[in-house]
């Protein structure tokens, strides 16, 4: 969700004029909020290009630590009154999902790397070189 998120980032219409760190931002304007560029800026997560799942687990004393970023640089679900209404469910889903064949499979992945194109969402290319083996 933060290297591959289903989309780049959101957007909003401004309903009046808008003075943010000293960029005057007009009445009615598009302003792109896009949190994927965010989420893999080295600021916020060092190494930003390997998925290291751990960055969700450690330690707040561990560089990686994934509450040393800003709180809005990773939101895959956007934010406010707007903000996904499926986000609960489909957050359950995935966790769901992926605890149930992690307990039942051990996974490699063999080839290259996953690619990405992106579009109005984003979407990965195969092919997908899972290994599922029973454990
Ligand atoms: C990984 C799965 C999903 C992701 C990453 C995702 C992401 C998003 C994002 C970024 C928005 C726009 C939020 C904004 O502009 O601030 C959105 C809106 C929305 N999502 Fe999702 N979504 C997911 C799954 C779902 C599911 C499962 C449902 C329905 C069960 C759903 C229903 C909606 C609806 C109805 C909106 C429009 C909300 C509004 O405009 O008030 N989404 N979603």
């Amino acid at each position: 969700m933060r290297m591959m998120p289903v989309v780049a980032g959101n957007m909003r219409e401004t309903s009046k004029e808008y003075n943010l760190l000293g960029y005057k931002i007009p009445k009615q304007t598009y302003v792109t909020f896009a949190h994927q560029y965010t989420s893999m800026m080295d600021s916020h997560y060092p190494r930003p290009r390997e998925y290291i799942p751990e960055r969700w687990t450690v330690d707040k004393d561990d560089p990686l630590y994934h509450g040393n970023a800003h709180p809005f640089a990773f939101s895959p679900f956007g934010f406010g009154t707007r903000s996904c209404v499926g986000r609960r469910i489909a957050e359950l889903e995935l966790e769901a999902f992926v605890a149930r064949v992690v307990q039942n499979f051990h996974i490699e992945w063999f080839g290259k790397q996953l690619k990405q194109y992106q579009s109005a969402l984003n979407y990965v290319k195969g092919p997908f070189n899972f290994t599922f083996k029973d454990v």
